[in-house]
C-alpha cells in the first residue's frame, strides 16, 4: 500500500502495553453518571480526555459545561483541502458497579487477569474510546492523518444523553462532517467482526403505586384492601400477554414490519438459540411468539421490569402490609415508535386497569428513538473492508437490541449517519459484575481502526 498504514499499525504493535495503561487510568476515574456525588469524577474524566487529545496534537480542544455532565470536543487537521471529516464519538460514564460484592476484583482498580481487562467501563465504552484515541495516535505519531478528525465525547450516554442534542443543536457548524464513528456497540464473537445498522430506542419509567396512608400490620389489617405490592404485581404481570406481545393499547400500531428478505438475511446470522442460552444461562428462551430470537431483540419492541421495590426485603421476616410500590420499567423501540407516544399509551394502560383503592404515578425519566443507519454508504463500506483486513473475513451486519440516543440525534440535527462498530465481546458483562475487555480483541480492533482511517 502506498499509505503509511503498515507504519502505523506497527506503532500499535510496539505499544500495547502504554495503551493498557493508558485506559487503567480512564477506569481508574469512577464516573458514574446516575450518582449526584460523581460530579467531581466527571470532571476529572473530562480534563483526562481533553490532555489525551490535547497530547495528540489536537487544535480547538474544549469542555463545555452543560446542565448535567461535560462534553469534550477537539479536532485534527490532515492539512488538505479536499479530505473528508469524521466525527469519533464516546462516551466516558459508566454504569453503575453494584452488587459490589459480586466483583472478584475491585470495579475502578483494573485487574489484568490472563488475556481481559476487568473493571466498570472497560468495555462499555472507556475501551472504545482509548482504542480510537490509540488509532489515531499511531497515524499522527508516524506520519499525518489521511483524513480530518474531529472528537466528541459525552458524560450522559448512560443516563439517556439528557443533554446532548441541545449541544449538537446549538453547536452544528463545530460538528459538521461527513460521517460519525461510533464504536459503542460490539461483536457477536471474537472471530466475527460486526457492524451494527439499527439500534432501538427507548422509553423508561418510573411506576409507583399507593394505597394506606402508612405501612399496616397484615394480620390486624390484612382482607380488607387491596396490598400495593399485589396492585404492582398485578399491574406489572398485565403488561405482557400469554404470547409475549404487550398489552398497552395501540402498542404495536406504529411498528415497521421487517421486510422478508431481511428477516431471511437476520436467519444466516450466528445467534440461534443456543447462542442465547449460552450467554444467558437459562434453561429456556421466551418472547414474542412468531420471532426468532434475533428478531426479537433486534427488531421487535420490548418491554422490561428494571427494579421493584416495595415493603420489608431486610433479613427474617416482618408482618406488614407496605403502603406502596415501585417499579422501575422500559420498554425498547423499533423505527417507527415514538417514546412519547409510548408513554401515553401507559398512561391509557394504568387508566384501564384500575385497582380498588390503588392511586398510581409515572414518571417518564428517559428516552429517544430507535436508529436506521445506511448499509451501502462508502463509509460503511471503509468500515468493512477495514474490518476484512485484520480478521481475515468480511462483518456481519446486525440490528442491536441496545440504545445508543446520539444516532438518531445525529441523524436528525446534523444529517450524517454514523457508523458502528465496537470490540467488545457479548460476554464481557456490560452493565454487570466482573466487566471485561478481550484485549488481544481490543488490539485488533485497534488495527481496524487504523485501516478504517485509511480507507476513508
Ligand atoms: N454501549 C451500550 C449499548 C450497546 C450495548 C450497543 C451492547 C451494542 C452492544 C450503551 O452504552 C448503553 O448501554 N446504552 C443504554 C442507553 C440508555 C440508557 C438510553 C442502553 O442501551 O441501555
Ligand atoms: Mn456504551
Amino acid at each position: 500500500m502506498s499509505d503509511n498504514r503498515d507504519i502505523a499499525i506497527n506503532y500499535a504493535h510496539q505499544n500495547h502495553s502504554s495503551f493498557i495503561d493508558d485506559l487503567i487510568n480512564l477506569v481508574r476515574i469512577p464516573s458514574v453518571s446516575t450518582y449526584p456525588q460523581s460530579k467531581q469524577d466527571m470532571f476529572k474524566a473530562a480534563d483526562y480526555l481533553a490532555d489525551e487529545l490535547r497530547d495528540l496534537g489536537a487544535k480547538n480542544v474544549q469542555i463545555f459545561p452543560t446542565n448535567g455532565h461535560p462534553i469534550i470536543y477537539g479536532e485534527l487537521s490532515s492539512g488538505k483541502v479536499d479530505s473528508k471529516t469524521v466525527l469519533v464519538y464516546g462516551h466516558y460514564d459508566v454504569q453503575p458497579p453494584d452488587p459490589l460484592d459480586q466483583w472478584q476484583s475491585p470495579p475502578f482498580e483494573p485487574e489484568q487477569r490472563g488475556d481481559n481487562l476487568f473493571g466498570r467501563g472497560v468495555s462499555d465504552m472507556k475501551g472504545q474510546v482509548v482504542a480510537s484515541l490509540k488509532a489515531v495516535e499511531s497515524i499522527v505519531k508516524t506520519g499525518t492523518l489521511p483524513i480530518n478528525i474531529k472528537f466528541i465525547f459525552e458524560g450522559e450516554e448512560e443516563i439517556g444523553s439528557v443533554n446532548l442534542e441541545k449541544f449538537i443543536q446549538d453547536n452544528k457548524d463545530l460538528l459538521t462532517c461527513q460521517v460519525v464513528l461510533n464504536p459503542d456497540s460490539g461483536m457477536i464473537a471474537s472471530d466475527i467482526p460486526t457492524i451494527v445498522y439499527s439500534l432501538r430506542g427507548l422509553a423508561y419509567f418510573e411506576l409507583r403505586v399507593y394505597g394506606p396512608l402508612h405501612d399496616l400490620h397484615s394480620g390486624v389489617f390484612g382482607g380488607i384492601l387491596y396490598n400495593p405490592a399485589q396492585a404492582l404485581c398485578v399491574l406489572v404481570a398485565g403488561m405482557h400477554d400469554q404470547s409475549g406481545r404487550i398489552t398497552l393499547p395501540g402498542f404495536y400500531d406504529s411498528v415497521r414490519l421487517l421486510s422478508p428478505e431481511e428477516r431471511r438475511e437476520m436467519l444466516q446470522l450466528p445467534m440461534d438459540d443456543n447462542y442465547y442460552l449460552a450467554q444467558t444461562g437459562v434453561k429456556t428462551l421466551w418472547g414474542e411468539e412468531g420471532y426468532t430470537p434475533v428478531e426479537r431483540v433486534g427488531a421487535r419492541p420490548t418491554l422490561e421490569i428494571n427494579g421493584l421495590y416495595s415493603g420489608f426485603t431486610g433479613h427474617g421476616s416482618k408482618t406488614v402490609i407496605p403502603s406502596t410500590a415501585m417499579a422501575k420499567i422500559s420498554m425498547r423501540l423499533v423505527p417507527d415508535q415514538d417514546p412519547k407516544e409510548v408513554h401515553q399509551q401507559l398512561i391509557n394502560y394504568l387508566n384501564q386497569n384500575n385497582l380498588p383503592g390503588i392511586r398510581w404515578e409515572l414518571t417518564s425519566l428517559t428516552g429517544g428513538p430507535a436508529s436506521i443507519t445506511d448499509r451501502t454508504s462508502t463509509e460503511t463500506k471503509a468500515l468493512g473492508l477495514a474490518l476484512e483486513s485484520i480478521w481475515g473475513r468480511p462483518p456481519f451486519y446486525k440490528r442491536e437490541g441496545g440504545s445508543i440516543p446520539v444516532v438518531s440525534s445525529m441523524q436528525k440535527i446534523l444529517g450524517v449517519d454514523s457508523v458502528l462498530t465496537g470490540f467488545g465481546l457479548p460476554d464481557d458483562n456490560i452493565h454487570a459484575p466482573n466487566e471485561k475487555l478481550h484485549l488481544p480483541t481490543w488490539f485488533m480492533g485497534i488495527d481496524s481502526l487504523i485501516h478504517f482511517f485509511f480507507n476513508l
